[in-house]
């Protein structure tokens, strides 16, 4: 882009559109200094005209409900999309690269969902799309991937990509406090949406690794493919055992390449408290990666909030402000990606956590244990708990490594014995 002044169209002021406005007018000498062009938020688009704003653009800056308004001007260079949702921003990322704008934007849902034929017109009509905020607000993931580590294979790549979720096992951890408690804790901190099930139930975090996927291996990996399991029914009395047999229990998002198949999902999953993701605290996000050439490398910072995630976007806009040739939207040659070949779930190998109720009488754990053997589950621990005899006994093993169809398959049998009084809870060890 030759002209000094950069026109930017932006859809939505909330907390990132805001965040963006407050870096760009707070940092303009910086930017120009980086850039030698100045960069302008022309005209905004919101909903509410009315609503009272907590930045002041230049007094230049146009307000509108209309999308021609940031279509139709042929002096906007880039479409700044940061109104979340999926028909409104599809239809509008669509017709910006139709009419040859690039697009910045922090939707992830939207690119999980419909990033295929995105990413595909964008290369058709050589324009840029561009996403670093979409996954872990201010880390910078998406570049690091697409560039910094262009040459490598990535053997493995785990996140913690929720802060929602991440804040809510922290002080279950910490505090003791049941899920339901902590969860109105994350409510009453803005942390969590009055509706948190996209964040509580893995959902956000899988549409980030859809996308993280796609930078890391070259490959659409359908999101319906993806595992997905929240920590709504993650258990206090399962954190505190976790916790004395040395693990944290977080909700990690991992893609693994086990000899060419993807293997990829998002559950709670126990890890070793010494384990550097483990230390990963509160709403702070965090990636770590092995590649085949740079070996493990971890990035870690503020995954959500106006000034983070506005960082992101603005190294965004910066980028392709900067670029004269075609952009690098996927970091891969290939207008299509082709789609993943994918490990089946099945056929996945972990190791356990299993905890099952039982009433308290001889043999029990013998019949546990024979079942487990009989799955070729190798059992590496196993305690037993003294409660109220009434409610039940816990007992809880730890495994070896095993594969999953055999977890599936012993856990259908234990839980018909009569003597098991609750559904088995069952985590993966990382
Ligand atoms: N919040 C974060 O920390 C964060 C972090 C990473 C990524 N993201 C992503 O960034 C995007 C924006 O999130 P946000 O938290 O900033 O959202 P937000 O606070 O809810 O703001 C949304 C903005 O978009 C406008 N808007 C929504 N639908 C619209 C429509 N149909 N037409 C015109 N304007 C519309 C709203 O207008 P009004 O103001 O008039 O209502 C509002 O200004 C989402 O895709 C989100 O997933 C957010």
């Amino acid at each position: 882009m030759n002209n000094t002044v950069i026109n930017l169209g932006l859809a939505g002021l909330g907390t990132v559109g805001s965040g963006l406005v407050k870096i760009i007018q707070e940092n303009n000498d910086w930017i120009v200094r980086r850039l030698g062009k100045t960069l302008k938020v022309k005209t905004i688009m919101v909903r509410d005209l009315d609503k009272p704003r907590n930045v002041v653009p230049s007094a230049d800056t146009t307000f509108t409900t209309s999308i021609e308004d940031l279509l139709g001007d042929p002096q906007i260079d880039i479409i700044v999309e940061l109104a979340g949702g999926i028909e409104f921003p599809r239809q509008l990322i669509t017709q910006a690269l139709e009419r040859g704008k690039s697009v910045v934007t922090a939707n992830k849902a939207l690119l999980a969902e419909h990033g295929p034929e995105l990413f595909e017109l964008a290369a058709a009509k050589g324009v840029g799309l561009y996403y670093e905020a979409s996954v872990a607000g201010g880390i910078p993931i998406v570049q690091t991937l697409k560039e910094s580590l262009a040459g490598n294979r990535i053997k493995t790549l785990t996140g913690i990509l929720n802060g929602t979720a991440n804040f809510i096992m922290s002080e279950m951890s910490e505090k003791g406090e049941d899920f339901s408690t902590v969860l109105a804790k994350a409510q009453d901190k803005g942390y969590a949406e009055a509706d948190p099930t996209l964040d509580i139930e893995g959902i956000d975090a899988a549409h980030k690794l859809v996308v993280l996927i796609r930078l890391a291996y070259g490959q659409d990996f359908p999101l319906e493919r993806l595992i997905i399991e929240g920590i709504s029914k993650v258990d206090q009395f399962d954190i505190s055992l976790a916790r004395e047999f040395g693990y944290r229990v977080k909700l990690l998002a991992q893609v693994r390449d086990k000899s060419g198949l993807l293997q990829g999902g998002v559950y709670p999953a126990l890890l070793r408290q010494d384990h550097i993701l483990a230390k990963v605290d509160g709403p702070f996000n965090a990636i770590l990666l092995e590649g085949n050439a740079v070996g493990p490398v971890m990035l870690y910072g503020q995954g959500a909030g106006d000034l983070p995630t506005g960082s992101a976007v603005l190294a965004d806009i910066m980028a392709l402000a900067r670029t004269d040739s075609a952009p690098n939207n996927t970091g891969f040659l290939e207008a299509r990606l082709p789609q993943a070949q994918i490990l089946a779930p099945e056929r996945t190998v972990f190791r356990h956590y299993f905890r099952f109720t039982v009433l308290d009488r001889p043999g029990v754990m013998a019949s546990i244990a024979g079942v487990m053997g009989e799955h070729n589950i190798s059992i590496a621990q196993v305690v037993q708990r003294q409660c109220a005899p009434e409610a039940g006994v816990p007992i809880v093993f730890l495994s070896h490594s095993a594969q999953m169809n055999n977890v599936s398959a012993a856990l259908e049998t234990i839980k018909k014995f009569s003597f098991v009084l609750a559904p088995p809870v069952h985590y993966r060890i990382i």
